[in-house]
């Protein structure tokens, strides 16, 4: 057993803060609630780095209009981002406000209140998410074109499900890999590999994302890590302690998260091996 894979996802489940209860309603409000109480933020850190992927993948590719697959789309919170000019913080106040454009619950006025925003980004989004309540409120409101909502820890993909993702140019996540591994990663890629999609990937620590590469490496995909940002406050002491444990087995730098508090999540990007240019900037 290699240093970085002596703690599993399994007992790093064990102490990190447990959001289930709201991953699977049929309205956002709770997830923002509790996600906005430990000011996540990934999404936001998350967002001129998928631009800038985005804007490298067009001119390396030379394409305009681009079918993106968010791996743990949730209820379309990358999309909402990736489609409009708001902010994580906006989308929280609109939310959450009393007065907000989406504190109440009609799929209409949300769907209206997105599409108003809709800034022609040429972007398709399909998202991928066993939790299906989360991922149809996303489709119903039009943040994601399309949605898997197959657990593809647990099965494959069915017929449809394939053809919704084939053709995709780039493969996007926050905050879902250790829910999701290289067996989810894998049946998509598996779907998508004909159009051989980069793969741009937020991790929070201390999950390694040596498996997912690996297993990319097998599509002729290397894998870079880039950049490191705030995913998320530590909910508690002892989550904060058990983490920090889970790092230091793991033999990831923990610097960042002592010095601030805050949970750090690694930027990985997964390109074909020709298309690593050397000096691509990313933010
Ligand atoms: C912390 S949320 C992140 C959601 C969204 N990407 C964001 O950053 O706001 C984790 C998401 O992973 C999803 N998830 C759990 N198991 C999964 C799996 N096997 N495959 C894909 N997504 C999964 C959950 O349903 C949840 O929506």
């Amino acid at each position: 057993m290699t240093r970085s894979d002596s703690t599993s996802s399994d007992d790093i489940g064990v102490v990190k803060h447990d959001f289930s209860a709201c991953y699977n309603q049929d309205w956002p409000h709770s997830y923002l609630k509790a996600h906005l109480a430990l000011d996540y933020i990934i999404p936001d850190r998350a967002k001129p780095v998928f631009h800038a992927t985005l804007d490298r993948y067009r001119a390396v590719r030379r394409k305009d209009h681009l079918k993106i697959i968010d791996v743990g789309c949730s209820y379309g919170i990358n999309a909402a981002l990736l489609r409009t000019d708001m902010t994580l913080d906006d989308l929280y106040a609109a939310y959450a406000a009393i007065d907000g454009p989406l504190a109440g619950r009609r799929s209409a006025q949300h769907r209206a209140f997105f599409a108003s925003r809709e800034i022609g980004a040429d972007i398709r989004i399909v998202g991928v998410d066993p939790s299906e309540r989360a991922a149809r409120y996303a489709r119903a409101v039009g943040l994601v074109d399309a949605i898997v909502t197959t657990d593809l820890e647990a099965s494959d993909l069915t017929d449809p499900e394939k053809r919704a993702l084939a053709g995709a140019d780039i493969l996007i996540s926050t905050g879902c890999v250790g829910y999701a591994t290289e067996r989810t990663f894998k049946r998509i890629y598996e779907a998508t590999a004909n159009s051989h999609p980069w793969v741009a990937t937020f991790v929070m620590h201390p999950y390694s994302y040596d498996g997912i590469a690996r297993m990319l490496a097998t599509y002729n995909l290397q894998t870079r890590e880039t950049l490191v940002a705030r995913q998320r406050r530590f909910s508690s002491d002892a989550e904060q302690q058990g983490l920090l444990d889970a790092m230091l087995d793991r033999g990831i730098d923990s610097r960042l998260e002592r010095t601030t508090g805050y949970i750090y999540a690694s930027f990985h990007l997964s390109t074909l091996s020709n298309e690593l240019l050397s000096g691509m900037l990313l933010p």
